[in-house]
């Protein structure tokens, strides 16, 4: 398995290198809070892969050096957050779209990826329509696709850690939920679950399913 700190140490040479600031920080430091080593392992080569609310493409750039995918798709209500990540991905060999969308709508083209990954981004979903947005998601998905769901454990105090790096850096309280609920609303939508694996990085405490339509 691929480390963290190799992942950083990529993320530095890369085109995450002439991001500035805190957005530079943001993208290169993330292995450091986030197991994306845990979840490059999950996806399996020459696939089309697609990240929803991909952030600044720190991820979307990981798979496209590690993990052999065929075609690289990704969406952002952060207009700011897509740029980033087409910079990021400017220099990859394999097709790369990464789009804008209303964070309520998830385009129809996700259909086309076998792969969709989902990480630390349900929590941002507002609460009334947090279910609603995985019914949609899994009406959406193909048949036999598979989710990679990543998000902060709502069952541990260290939650309250999240709610104050979200205040502090997006300026919002996410709605945390713990991953036996997270998993039970999957498999209400119709997904699949296999196990959940949980794990602390820091301060941060989460967990991982892997689910299938
Ligand atoms: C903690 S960041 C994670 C970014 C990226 N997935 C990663 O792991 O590096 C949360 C992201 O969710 C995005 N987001 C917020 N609401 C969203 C929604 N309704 N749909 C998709 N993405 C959303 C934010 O703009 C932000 O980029």
């Amino acid at each position: 398995m691929v480390t963290s700190e190799e992942l950083i140490q990529y993320l530095k040479s890369s085109e995450g290198r002439n991001l500035k600031g805190l957005a530079h920080l943001k993208t290169v430091y993330r292995p450091v809070i986030c197991p994306f080593d845990q979840i490059l392992e999950l996806i399996p080569p020459d696939k089309k892969v697609f990240d929803l609310g991909c952030g600044s493409g720190s991820l979307l750039s990981l798979i496209n050096q590690f993990s052999k995918p065929k075609q690289l798709g990704g969406i952002e209500v952060s207009q700011n957050l897509v740029d980033n990540a087409r910079q990021l991905l400017s220099a990859s060999k394999v097709p790369v779209s990464i789009n804008f969308y209303d964070g309520l709508t998830i385009p129809d083209e996700i259909a086309d990826y076998e792969v969709v990954t989902l990480i630390d981004v349900f929590h941002h979903i507002p609460k009334p329509i947090q279910v609603s947005f995985f019914e949609q998601l899994y009406r959406k998905m193909t048949k036999g696709s598979i989710l990679i769901f990543k998000d902060i454990d709502g069952s541990s105090p260290l939650v309250y850690v999240n709610k104050l790096h979200d205040l502090l850096l997006a300026s919002e309280i996410g709605n945390e939920w713990s991953a036996e609920k997270a998993s039970a609303m999957l498999r209400n939508c119709g997904f699949e679950c296999s196990a959940i694996t949980y794990r602390r990085m820091l301060v941060y405490p989460h967990y991982t399913i892997l689910a299938r339509k």
